[in-house]
């Protein structure tokens, strides 16, 4: 019996297949190569002291899906697989469309057809749009800005009628709000293989000199500092966060919606001073214009989450930062703090 990760070698993937290997759950891990190294998989083995079959390989191949299900004697997915870049997604929508939101459609065959009906699915907080109300709950209404949004929207309605129509199906869509740091080994971490956008890649680019500075988008926002505000929330919470999900579904049926976050809003400038600190590096800054599309606040209620899944993200800002910090030193030679592809 396994769980099948689709999309296992990525940053969240690669520290789920770490965490379940912890709860003592047999993986398999299917992924296309597309955002990640096939060398993550040694990684992996080495943290969990098990071998972890890889299926090189897209979620869109329905037959090769149905395969490594049967072939694995899966009994559930966690699926992780898609494309995550916002400015990407306004550029080549259909790209987004056709992997996000067919790719879910294919997998839900695959696993109808042979009876597999449990999923955990990886949404984002980016579901919630221009938050009316914060912290945000799971009920606040989903909005979205751009495709890579509505990928996440669409993907979860799909899931939604999916388990109103069948009602044996099982299904944990966790909305993540923003995951940063890596394993305390120091061998997995964040590989993203383009120009990263999401600002701990970017500061970390920035002090490994890969990058002049770190452009600080927008001062004027109604925060503390003036700077927006965010959920960083520990990968290995978050990983964690999944394998408690799996167990909810093991006495759940239906569709379920959970936020996974840490409750508490940090501002650019506490993450940069807290990432200066852990690192013993000045990270040079530049006050720039807001990004289009950004919102001033964003931070989750995670109360639903604590409660039901009997589950909570506990590591610090500081944690979130050396860990961060150690990856990087482990693999300081490539464009970001990717290890070797
Ligand atoms: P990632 O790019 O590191 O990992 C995604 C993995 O999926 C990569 O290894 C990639 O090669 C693989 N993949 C992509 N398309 C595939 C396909 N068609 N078939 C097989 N494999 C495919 O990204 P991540 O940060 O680990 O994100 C994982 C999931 O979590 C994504 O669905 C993302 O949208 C979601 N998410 C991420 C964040 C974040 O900030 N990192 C926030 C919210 C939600
Ligand atoms: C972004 C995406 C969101 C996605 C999330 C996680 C946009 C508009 N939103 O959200 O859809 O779910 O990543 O992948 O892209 N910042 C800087 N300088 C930088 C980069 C970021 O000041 O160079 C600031 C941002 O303005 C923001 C904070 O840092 O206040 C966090 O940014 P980021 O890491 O991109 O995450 P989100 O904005 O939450």
């Amino acid at each position: 019996m396994s769980i099948l990760l689709t999309g296992g070698n990525g940053y969240i993937g690669s520290h789920v297949a770490v965490a379940l290997g912890l709860a003592g759950r047999k993986i398999v891990i299917l992924d296309n190569g597309s955002n990640s190294s096939i060398n993550t998989i040694s990684k992996i083995e080495t943290i969990n002291r098990a071998h972890v079959p890889y299926v090189f390989g897209d979620i869109r191949d329905m037959k090769l899906i149905t395969k490594t299900l049967r072939e694995h004697d899966v009994t559930a997915v966690i699926h992780l697989a898609g494309l995550k870049s916002v400015a990407e997604s306004i550029e080549k929508p259909l790209d987004y469309y056709t992997n996000n939101v067919e790719g879910t459609i294919s997998l839900l065959k695959a696993m109808n057809s042979q009876g597999i009906r449990n999923l955990v699915f990886s949404s984002s907080a980016t579901v919630y749009g221009t938050p009316r109300q914060l912290p945000l709950d799971e009920t606040h209404p989903t909005s979205a800005t751009n495709p890579y949004g509505r990928t996440k929207i669409q993907s979860e309605e799909i899931l939604a009628d999916l388990a109103r129509a069948q009602p044996e199906w099982r299904i944990a869509c966790l909305r993540y709000f923003n995951p940063v740091g890596a394993h305390q080994s120091g061998t997995i971490g964040e590989s993203p293989k383009g120009i990263p956008n999401n600002l701990m890649p970017i500061i970390t680019q920035v002090a490994l000199g890969q990058k002049s500075q770190l452009d600080i988008f927008g001062t004027d926002y109604p925060t503390p500092d003036g700077t927006g505000i965010r959920d960083y929330i520990h990968v290995m919470d978050l990983a964690e966060g999944h394998a408690a999900a799996l167990q909810f579904l093991e006495s759940h049926a239906g569709w379920h919606a959970f936020n996974l976050g840490t409750g508490k809003g940090h501002t650019v400038l506490e993450l940069l001073e807290s990432f200066e600190k852990a690192s013993g590096i000045s990270i040079p800054r530049k006050i720039s214009p807001r990004r289009p599309g950004d919102v001033a606040k964003c931070y989750a209620n995670v109360d639903k989450a604590n409660r039901t899944l009997g589950w909570a993200a506990n590591r610090s800002l500081h944690e979130m930062c050396s860990s961060t910090w150690n990856f990087c030193l482990n693999f300081p030679r490539t464009t970001t703090c990717t290890s070797p592809h």
